[in-house]
């Protein structure tokens, strides 16, 4: 559904991504980590359209929908909180907004000679509503707002009215509410109580879209994704599995990479031994031709051609030394 491929951005003097790529496929629930800073914010904004790569593609199947959700909510104010909610799902809070309109002008005397055509487009208006499943989306989006802990004031109340804390819940049921094919969480249990935050789990276990997610919170997280992207030194890496068992694959590597390390180091120290063994026996060695080889090479690494201080400091040596190697 969403791929990225080779991208590579920076942000500020900042290097974020260095040809990175990864994919999203159909119903996956996936995981973003990385260290603060990593780019994850930055992810999300170019698989959104709000950035775009500096090299590299980022490409969403056609007709997909997408639903972020960031710590930045932006401006609210002049509806209620369920308003905001249904708005996020599309046309039909136009029509409802409309359909509240109308049932004030009902409700207005100075309007009295037009009633009968406020009647009539209330009718219409009121078809428009239900056949766009209005009265159900109302109930789902109290559904939602409630899940997160509203009381019923709340939601009826100005969400203008609301502390940045609730804000950011309303935009978070606005995301549920939409219900788009994939959804983008940027850190969605900031700001949660325990209650909502079980919520919020249940829903996203249950919900059949794919979802993009980051959270502090590991054990909340753990339970809901299915697969691990992490960002490390501007690479994505994906990991099939939740959260445990890409910190089980993660030790596992370091554990690998720390053996490979030492077993390097364990060569190193040999070929040391060796050299200095060889230095104290160099004086009294037979001569040999210029260009042979010692056997002190280690697969890998070039010591071809380099200067040999045991043979250049011996007195009994006058062989050019070779310093370069066809
Ligand atoms: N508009 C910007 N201008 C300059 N630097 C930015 C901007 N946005 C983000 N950054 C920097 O880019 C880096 C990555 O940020 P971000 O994507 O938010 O990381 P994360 O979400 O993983 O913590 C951070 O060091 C941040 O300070
Ligand atoms: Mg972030």
């Amino acid at each position: 559904m969403i791929r990225l491929d080779n991208v590579s951005k920076q942000v500020g003097h900042q290097i974020l991504f260095i040809e990175a790529s990864a994919a999203l496929q159909k119903g996956e629930k996936i995981g973003l980590v990385g260290p603060n800073g990593a780019g994850k914010t930055t992810l999300f904004r170019m698989i959104s359209g709000r950035e775009v790569p500096d090299e590299g593609q980022v490409s969403l199947d056609r007709g997909i929908s997408i639903g972020y959700f960031s710590q930045d909510v932006g401006e609210m104010s002049g509806r209620s909180a369920v308003a905001e909610v249904m708005d996020g799902a599309g046309p039909v809070s136009v029509v409802a907004a409309e359909l509240r309109e109308l049932e004030a002008a009902m409700a207005d005397p100075d309007k009295a000679d037009e009633m009968d055509d406020i009647i009539a487009r209330y009718g219409e208006v009121q078809h428009q509503f239900e056949e766009l499943d209005g009265y159900a989306l109302d109930g789902r989006a109290r559904e939602a707002l409630a899940g997160l802990g509203f009381s019923q004031e709340m939601m009826d109340g100005d969400v203008g009215k609301l502390s940045g804390g609730w804000k950011m819940r309303v935009a978070l049921a606005r995301i549920l509410l939409m219900r788009p094919d994939v959804m983008l969480l940027d850190e969605p249990s900031n700001h949660l109580d325990l209650e909502s935050l079980i919520w919020l789990e249940q829903f996203l276990k249950g919900y059949e879209g794919a979802l993009l997610m980051t959270s502090h919170d590991r054990e909340f997280i753990n339970r809901i994704i299915n697969k691990v992207v992490e960002i490390d030194g501007g690479q994505l890496t994906s990991y099939s599995g939740n959260y445990e068992f890409y910190e089980q694959q993660r030790a596992l590597s370091d554990k690998q990479q720390q053996a490979q390390f030492e077993r390097q180091q364990a060569m190193l120290a040999k070929e040391i031994k060796f050299i200095e063994r060889f230095k104290a026996r160099a004086p009294t060695l037979p001569r040999c031709r210029a260009g042979s080889r010692s056997s002190t090479r280690s697969s890998g690494s070039s010591r071809r051609g380099g200067a040999r201080p045991w043979r250049s400091n011996s007195s009994r040596r006058r062989v050019p030394v070779r310093t370069s190697s066809a």
